[in-house]
């Protein structure tokens, strides 16, 4: 049986914690790390390893010294990024990180061509839609991550609300990775029974607004990062799915052609993950005020995917 390389583009706290994650599990044979920081990176693949065996896991960490010992990849995790510095705008570091994937891609279509790509860096639903771009791949092969983390950030909220269930809560969330985010209550249940039946709008409502700036609470807390525990699992969560071929179905970022009346634009929809990456998109029925929810998030990533084209991003 092929053994089952996987690659992570930035050892940062997401990057080296998807590495963990997944070495605890044994999911793949090999995870190979590339940063910037190579003697970071070299010392954290050494102490996973040793936490493998530990855990009597046969995967092996290593680092890629240069991106083209990042070959042959099955999976990419992408989480190299810079944060914002001060006097930054949010579009200047639209700019930096979309310059990053854009090189990152680059070489990732050189070494490992066959590669399914899981994109996490931010501004996510842009950077996907860069790489996608930039590559020139089949969208089914480049799926980002942040509906997993918001579904379960949503979930715990609703435990916090109910008090019960924990572990049993399926919440869903659709739409990008930003305030406009699309919280699904009425597709959000408790060990089966639906958070309608349980909870006031009021209630829900409030649920819905925690979620969406569920990312900024930890940042107000952490204070010189952002989250990277769920982050990481919801990535690991991915990987294991493609690796597995399990046809599971998750909130992704994918690229639209049609589905939900949007085309040549990233969100975040239900998607069934297998060896082909997307194995299929599925459009469920969205009410008047879902969709028109959606629409706002999809105009919040088109407005970035504009300052792409406004400084020629994809002419270059
Ligand atoms: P971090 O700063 O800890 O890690 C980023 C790493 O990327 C650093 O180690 C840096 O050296 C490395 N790096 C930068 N440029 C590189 C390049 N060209 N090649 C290789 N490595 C490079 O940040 P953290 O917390 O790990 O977050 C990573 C990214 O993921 C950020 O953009 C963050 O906003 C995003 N994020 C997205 C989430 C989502 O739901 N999509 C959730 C959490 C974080
Ligand atoms: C989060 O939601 C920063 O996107 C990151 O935690």
């Amino acid at each position: 049986m092929k053994s089952r390389r996987v690659g992570i583009v930035g050892a940062g706290n997401v990057g080296a914690t998807v590495a963990y994650s997944l070495a605890m599990k044994g999911v793949s044979h090999e995870i190979i790390l590339r940063d910037n920081k190579i003697e970071r990176a070299k010392g954290m693949a050494l102490d996973m390893s040793q936490a493998a065996n530990a855990a009597r896991q046969h995967t092996v960490v290593s680092v890629a010294e240069d991106m083209s010992e990042l070959s042959d990849c099955d999976v990419i995790v992408i989480t190299a990024g810079s944060p914002r510095l001060p006097g930054m705008s949010r579009d200047d570091l639209l700019m930096v990180n979309a310059n990053i994937i854009a090189e990152v891609v680059e070489d990732i279509s050189k070494y490992s061509p066959d590669a399914i790509l899981v994109p996490v860096t931010n501004p996510l639903d842009a950077m996907v839609y860069t790489a996608v771009r930039k590559t020139g791949w089949d969208r089914n092969r480049i799926i980002g991550m942040a509906g997993i983390l918001d579904s379960a950030r949503m979930a715990h909220f609703i435990y916090e609300k109910v008090g019960y269930g924990s572990g049993q809560i399926r919440a869903s969330v659709m739409g990008g990775h930003g305030d406009d985010m699309v919280p699904l209550p009425r597709f959000s249940t408790i060990a089966g029974v639906p958070l309608t039946d349980l909870l006031t709008d009021e209630e829900i409502e409030e649920i819905v607004e925690k979620t969406r700036h569920g990312g900024a609470q930890i940042v107000s807390y952490l204070k010189t990062g952002s989250a990277y525990y769920a982050p990481a699992k919801s990535t690991a969560i991915m990987v294991e799915a493609i690796l597995k071929d399990t046809k599971q179905i998750f909130p992704c970022a994918v690229m639209l052609d049609g589905e939900y009346g949007f085309k040549n634009v990233v969100s975040g929809v239900p998607v069934a993950l297998g060896s082909r990456g997307i194995e299929k998109i599925i459009e469920v029925s969205l009410n008047e005020k879902q969709q028109k929810q959606f629409k706002k998030s999809i105009d919040s990533v088109r407005s970035l995917i504009d300052t792409l084209n406004k400084n020629n991003f994809f002419d270059k």
